[in-house]
């Protein structure tokens, strides 16, 4: 089988195509063939190890400390289908579409193959849902998964207004929707070629961040989501309205340290970190999509083969929604 082999830190050149042999799942594991998975902003710094000092020596020790040693191939969700099911594994049959994230534990998606635990919390598998293709459901279980996270972090409710800042990624596209879903009223915030999808997909108010900064608009904001964490952050948290909330993804020591202190001092709360994904979530994320609640933005499908290629265009910026890679023809069906 194919599988991208990730044996150095470094630019895209640094992952390679390589053949090797099929894994076989053992009792407990189910042999998922991948049809789709995705290439995300999070594949690209943890290739080159491009993270916060501590987050990064954290990865480094786990991951390889000289290279990728411990996890030598990158990509942590997909959609596939189950090939081969272990002994003891009671809820998956051979056949059964599915999606999932593998978590760090079982990253290793840029493949034909992967064998995940059937019976474990480790991963969150789920039933993909049957009206949408692969390649849409592939970026759900995490771009989908963390936006709903962070937005019930966030308690996000009818009525609020809220702040996507960095709306137009993987992430972003899937929180403007839900929070939509959830009837708050969304400023989604991206570089200017991103806005028309923006409001396409929902935002009440598309703004360009290199234009306007929102800090500075005569509004208050019961949650602000920060995504790329570039967000002023006295400024936001003097936006936030009381009791509010604002939310970075990756933030350095300091930006933890005084978004603790805002916590403490106030009735704000300053939230940064991990994501929790659980089956249930990705559960519930397969009903919206299957009632068309949500959907999910594809902005290109690329051939395993250009893998190098896909990561370019992700690092570029120039990336809406999501960038997928697909392993098996769509025209094999959905
Ligand atoms: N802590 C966790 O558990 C966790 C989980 C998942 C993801 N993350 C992190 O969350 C971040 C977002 O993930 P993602 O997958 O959604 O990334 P993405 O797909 O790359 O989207 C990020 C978006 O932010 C925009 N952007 C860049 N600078 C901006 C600025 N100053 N103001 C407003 N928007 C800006 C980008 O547009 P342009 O490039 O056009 O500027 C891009 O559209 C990543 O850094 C990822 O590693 C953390």
């Amino acid at each position: 089988m194919r599988r991208v082999a990730w044996t150095r830190y470094g630019p895209p050149e640094v992952l390679e195509l390589t053949e090797v042999e099929k894994p076989r799942p053992t009792d407990d594991e189910i042999l998922i063939r991948i049809h789709a998975t995705t290439v995300t902003a999070g594949d690209c710094e943890q290739r080159e190890l491009r993270l916060p000092f501590l987050f990064k020596f954290v990865m480094r020790a786990y991951i390889g400390i000289r290279r990728p040693s411990r996890i030598t191939t990158l990509g942590m969700e997909l959609a596939g289908e189950v090939e081969e099911v272990g002994a003891s594994v009671t809820s998956f049959k051979k056949g059964d579409q599915v999606y999932a994230a593998t978590g760090l534990t079982h990253m290793g998606t840029y493949a034909d193959y992967i064998c995940l635990p059937g019976n474990s919390d480790d991963v969150v598998i789920a039933k993909k849902p049957a009206s949408i293709s692969f390649a849409e459901a592939a970026p759900v279980p995490v771009g989908g998964m963390d936006a709903l996270y962070y937005l019930r972090q966030g308690e996000v409710k009818e009525g609020d207004r809220i702040i996507i800042n960095g709306a137009g990624g993987t992430i972003g596209c899937y929180a403007v929707q839900l929070a939509k879903h959830f009837g708050a009223h969304v400023t989604a915030i991206d570089s200017s070629d991103k806005l028309e999808l923006l409001r396409s997909i929902g935002a009440d108010v598309a703004l360009d961040y290199s234009k306007e900064d929102f800090t500075k608009r005569d509004e208050s904001y019961h949650f602000i989501l920060d995504l790329p964490s570039k967000a002023p952050f006295s400024a936001a948290i003097q936006t936030l309205a009381p009791a509010g909330t604002y939310i970075f993804t990756s933030g350095s020591l300091t930006t933890s340290l005084r978004g603790r202190w805002v916590s403490l001092r106030s009735d704000k709360r300053v939230l940064g970190g991990a994501t929790w994904p659980k089956k249930e979530d990705l559960e519930y994320l397969g009903d919206l999509l299957e009632a068309g609640s949500i959907k999910t933005v594809v902005d290109r499908v690329y051939p395993l083969e250009d893998v190098i290629e896909a990561q370019r265009h992700v690092e570029s910026g120039a990336k809406k929604g999501n960038v997928v890679l697909s392993l098996v023809d769509e025209g094999q069906g959905k």
